[in-house]
This record gives C-alpha cells, structure tokens and sequence, in this order.
C-alpha cells in the first residue's frame, strides 16, 4: 500500500508514519528527515537547503523530486511507503504521478491530518527528538516513560529542531497555505482525498487511520 500523509507543519504526519511502519512494514518516506540527514552529513543537498528551511521556506521542486524518485526506487519500498512531506506543492504531486506511472506503482489513498493552527504552534514548541533513533516526543502529549531515557533504544541524546520557533512556524505556516493547501483539490478532483481529524490524542489518530485504509490488523 502507498500513501500520502498531508497536513501542516506538526500535524502529526511523522507521529502517524512512524507507527505505520512499526505495525504494517510500511516504509516512510519523510523529506524532512532526508534533508536533516542531508546537513547533518554535510552533503551538497543539504547545504543547499539549510538556509531554508531555517527560514521555513520551502526547497525547490527540482531538488525534492530528484530525492523522492531515487529514494522510491530502491528495492524496499516495494512493501510499500507512506510519504511524509511530499508532495508539497502542485508541481510535486504532478511529478510523483508521472514517476509512479514510469515505475508501474499507484498511489493507494491520500490522507489529509486536520488540525487548527493554535494547537499546531503548540506541537512544534514541545517537539523534541531522539538524537540516535528517531523517535519523536512531546513535553506535554508524550514524555519518554524513563525521563531523559528514549522508549525506543534507550539513548538519553535528544535533539530539538532549529525550526521548531515560533517565528519560523509564521513562514512554515504561509508556505503550508500558498503552497501546499493548493494540492488538496488536485486529489479530490482525482477522488483520491480522505480527512482525518488529528485534533485527538495520538493513538485515536492512528485507529481512526488505519480503519480508514481499510488495513487488517
Ligand atoms: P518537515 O520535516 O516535513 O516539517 P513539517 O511539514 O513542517 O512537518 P513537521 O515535521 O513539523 O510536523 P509533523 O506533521 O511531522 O508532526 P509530528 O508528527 O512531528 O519539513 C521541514 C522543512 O523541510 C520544510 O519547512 C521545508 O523547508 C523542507 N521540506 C521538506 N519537504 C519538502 C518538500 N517536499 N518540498 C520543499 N521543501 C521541503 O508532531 C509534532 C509534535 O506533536 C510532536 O512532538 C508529536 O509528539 C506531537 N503530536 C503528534 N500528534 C499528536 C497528537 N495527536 N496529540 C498531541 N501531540 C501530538
Ligand atoms: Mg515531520
């Protein structure tokens, strides 16, 4: 099964990814993360993107669909990806179409997070992230059960990210409605488009999704 998590900065589409692929194999496919790694490996994708996102901008189409398309390629996402953060713009999407039509794939379903923008700033202020392993936390909505110890593989290294402020969430937030929000009409003239309310706690979110996948547990 491939899918699409929409939704605006901290709407929870990491959150829901990473469980799906815990649960069902599903690989996800987060572009935010690849250019985190990108500059953290101090690669020339990633020096070339720094700067923007620490303003909250988005990278250009062309780079985004050169890392999605290798990335797709290889052998295991053939047990099927979610994409977290792509497509983010008209242009993405019409490209992600042509590339899956190229390699004989199909989009499954396109699932949008609803969430209102207060309760979003509030999310990206109290992220913070296990600096070996990925696993994302919350100050308030989800705490380590050890404090300081990481659930998942017992690292006590946690890292914030450099855009989680409230002044880049302004701009992260005008590029979701310039940019982004024109993507959900391109899906619901396809039929393709389904909501989810992402206003609940997190483990309510991800049942409501995966009954609406339709996947067997
Ligand atoms: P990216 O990393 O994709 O950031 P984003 O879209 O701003 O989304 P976030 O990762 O902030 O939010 P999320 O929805 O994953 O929320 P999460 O699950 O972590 O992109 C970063 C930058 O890279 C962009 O600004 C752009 O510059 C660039 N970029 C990336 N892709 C691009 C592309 N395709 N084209 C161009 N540029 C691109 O949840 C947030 C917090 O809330 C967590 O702490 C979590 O624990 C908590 N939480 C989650 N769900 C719930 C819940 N139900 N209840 C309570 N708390 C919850
Ligand atoms: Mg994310």
């Amino acid at each position: 099964m491939n899918i699409i998590l929409l939704g605006a900065p901290g709407a929870g589409k990491g959150t829901q990814a990473r469980m799906l692929e815990e649960e069902f194999g599903l690989i996800q496919l987060s572009t935010g993360d690849m250019l985190r790694a990108s500059i953290k490996n101090h690669e020339p994708l990633g020096l070339a993107a720094k700067a923007l996102i620490d303003r909250g901008e988005l990278v250009p189409d062309a780079m985004m669909v050169r890392l999605i398309e290798t990335r797709i390629s290889q052998p295991d996402c053939a047990k099927g990806f979610i994409l977290d953060g792509f497509p983010r713009t008209v242009p993405q999407a019409e490209a992600l179409d042509e590339m899956l039509a190229e390699k004989n794939m199909k989009l499954d379903a396109v699932i949008e997070l609803k969430v209102d923008e207060e309760k979003l700033v509030e999310r990206v202020a109290g992220r913070f992230t296990c600096a070996k392993c990925g696993e994302g936390y919350h100050d308030t909505f989800k705490t380590p059960q050890t404090s300081g110890v990481c659930d998942s593989c017992g690292s006590t290294e946690f890292s914030r990210r450099a855009d989680d402020n409230a002044e880049t969430m302004k701009t992260r937030l005008q590029a979701y409605r310039d940019q982004t929000a024109p993507i959900l009409p391109y899906y619901q003239a396809k039929g393709m488009l389904k909501g989810v309310d992402g206003m609940d706690e997190m483990m309510s979110v991800y049942d409501s999704l995966v009954q609406l996948l339709g996947i067997k547990r």
